[in-house]
Order: structure tokens, then C-alpha cells, then sequence
């Protein structure tokens, strides 16, 4: 497995594996490997005959405040996991290299930016996207691997490859989770155990819809009123949003019958926490 430190190192590496390969695969990682991000180089090693990872704790998309500096970085020990994986070229690049002095170009997917994370976390997406599209222009990929976890992420840069003609497809792979129905995630290196437990309501609240709508119940709100009723059950969970959207626009829609995506963030201690159902269509 190489690591490439530099731009032109990934890129020189990736031009070999290129002349060799027919399909490059991607994964972009803030590192920190969990089972969840390991699907996914599965999932590229099964989709293509090469894989690049990307580790990079992207500050762009951290807001003054946020855990940039205590985000975990385990950079052998995520190397070992990728290596065992089979992946083929590691890109580790510093901020600098990213970011060097004078940089001014910036992707915003405008309007869907703006919803759930995004209106919670304002430039959020703006930093994901430009980040995403400097590593798409960098290592050219066939298919890049996202997960659904993160679904508000997923439905931005399916819109800014549509958008900005990336001549690559998104593959986007089923949530991983702990046996107790907690989603995966490099924050839950901050919660306490008693913090753990709490945060297993948010995966609860999402079953209990999930639920109802296989009892019959369409309609958004009482669905709703649902979640959030199970979320109050446990009081230091601090919401952040519970919706049911359009799992494209992220519009809030008002019944689950052409498909849905249910949404919930809060904070629990010193971590903010994502999770999310998907409805199919009727
Ligand atoms: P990060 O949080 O490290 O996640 C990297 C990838 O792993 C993302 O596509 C994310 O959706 C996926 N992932 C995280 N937890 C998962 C789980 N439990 N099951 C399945 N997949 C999971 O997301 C980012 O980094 C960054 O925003 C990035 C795209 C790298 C841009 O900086």
C-alpha cells in the first residue's frame, strides 16, 4: 500500500494504478476507521480493481467551535485497517497541501447546503463539497463510496456531480451499526458509557416510525410527533432536528408514500450525532 503525502505524489500513483486498472474507486475518509468506513473500501474492492482512501480532517467544513483540533487522528492505526483491507494508495495530505496560502475557490451546492446539517451547521457543506471536488479532480475515480449515515451529505454531492459533470458514479453503501443499533461514527470515541446508552434513543426513535409506517401511517406529522416523543424520553439528548424529507432536495415532504428519508441529529455530551431511515416508495 502507498502512501501519498503530496498532491503529486496521489497523483503520480494513481496514473500507475491507472495504466494497469480499468476502474479506479474512491473513498474519502476523515479517518479514524470504524466498520462503517471499511464497508465501504469493501464495497470499492468488489466494485473496481483498484482503490484509493483519502485521510484528511478537512477544516473547511469544521465552523470555529466545532471539534476540529479533538478530532481523533489514528493515522498508523488507520493505516493498518487499510492495508488489511487490500486498499491500494492511502492520500494523507496536510491542510496545507489542501489549502495552500492564496487558495479562494470554493463549491457551493446552493439551496440543499442549507438544510438539515447544513442549517445547523452553516458552510458545513460548502467545506464537504470543495474538499470532495478537489479529491474527485485529484484522483479521477470511476466511483467514489459514501454512506448513507450521512445522508444529507450524499444528497449534496449527488447534486454537485450532477451539476459539475464529475465523470464518475456515487455509490452509496447501508449504514453499519454496533449490535445495539448504534450507528457507527468516529465521535463515538467521545461518549461516555452512560452517554452511549442515551444515544442509542436516536436509532429507537427512527424504528418506532419506521413502525408505524409498516402499520399504515403515512402522513409526516403524527410520525413526527412520534420521534420526537421517544427523544424526550431521554432528557440530556439535546435534539437538533427530527424530520421527514425528500431524500433528494431534503424539502420536507408531507407524507411518506413516494419515499422519504428519516433524519435525526442531537447532541449527546461532547458529541453531536447523526442517524437516519430510509422509507421506500409505496
Ligand atoms: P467521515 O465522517 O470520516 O466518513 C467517511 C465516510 O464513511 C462517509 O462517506 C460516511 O458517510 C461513511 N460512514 C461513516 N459512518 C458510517 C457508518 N456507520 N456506516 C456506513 N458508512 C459510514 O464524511 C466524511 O468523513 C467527510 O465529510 C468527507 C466525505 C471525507 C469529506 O471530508
Amino acid at each position: 500500500m502507498l502512501i501519498a503525502k503530496t498532491i503529486a505524489e496521489a497523483r503520480a500513483a494513481v496514473a500507475k494504478l491507472r495504466a494497469e486498472r480499468h476502474c479506479i474507486g474512491l473513498v474519502p475518509t476523515m479517518g479514524a476507521m470504524h466498520a462503517g468506513h471499511l464497508s465501504l473500501v469493501r464495497a470499492a474492492r468488489a466494485h473496481c480493481d483498484a482503490v484509493v482512501a483519502t485521510i484528511f480532517v478537512n477544516p473547511a467544513q469544521f465552523a470555529p467551535g466545532e471539534d476540529f483540533a479533538k478530532y481523533p487522528r489514528i493515522f498508523e492505526a488507520d493505516c493498518a485497517l487499510l492495508e488489511a483491507e487490500g486498499v491500494d494508495v492511502v492520500f494523507a495530505p496536510e491542510p496545507a497541501e489542501m489549502y495552500p496560502a492564496g487558495v479562494t475557490t470554493v463549491v457551493e451546492v446552493a439551496g440543499i447546503s442549507d438544510r438539515l446539517d447544513g442549517a445547523s451547521r452553516p458552510g458545513h457543506f460548502r467545506g464537504v463539497a470543495t474538499v470532495v471536488a478537489k479529491l474527485f479532480n485529484i484522483v479521477q475515480p470511476n466511483h467514489a463510496f459514501f454512506g448513507q449515515k450521512d445522508a444529507a451529505q450524499v444528497a449534496v454531492l449527488r447534486q454537485m456531480v450532477r451539476d459539475l459533470n464529475f465523470n464518475l458514479e456515487l455509490v452509496v453503501c447501508p449504514t453499519v451499526r454496533e449490535p445495539d443499533g448504534l450507528a457507527l461514527s468516529s465521535r463515538n470515541r467521545y461518549l461516555s458509557p452512560e452517554q452511549r446508552q442515551q444515544a442509542l434513543v436516536l436509532n429507537r426513535a427512527l424504528r418506532r416510525v419506521e413502525e408505524k409506517i409498516a402499520a399504515g401511517v403515512i402522513d409526516a406529522e403524527p410520525l413526527i410527533d412520534l420521534g420526537l416523543a421517544v427523544l424526550a424520553d431521554e432528557p440530556d439528548v439535546r435534539l437538533d432536528y427530527f424530520r421527514i424529507v425528500d431524500p433528494d432536495t431534503l424539502e420536507d415532504v408531507s407524507d411518506v408514500s413516494a419515499g422519504a428519508l428519516v433524519a435525526v441529529a442531537a447532541v449527546v455530551g461532547p458529541a453531536r450525532l447523526i442517524d437516519n431511515a430510509v422509507i421506500p416508495p409505496r
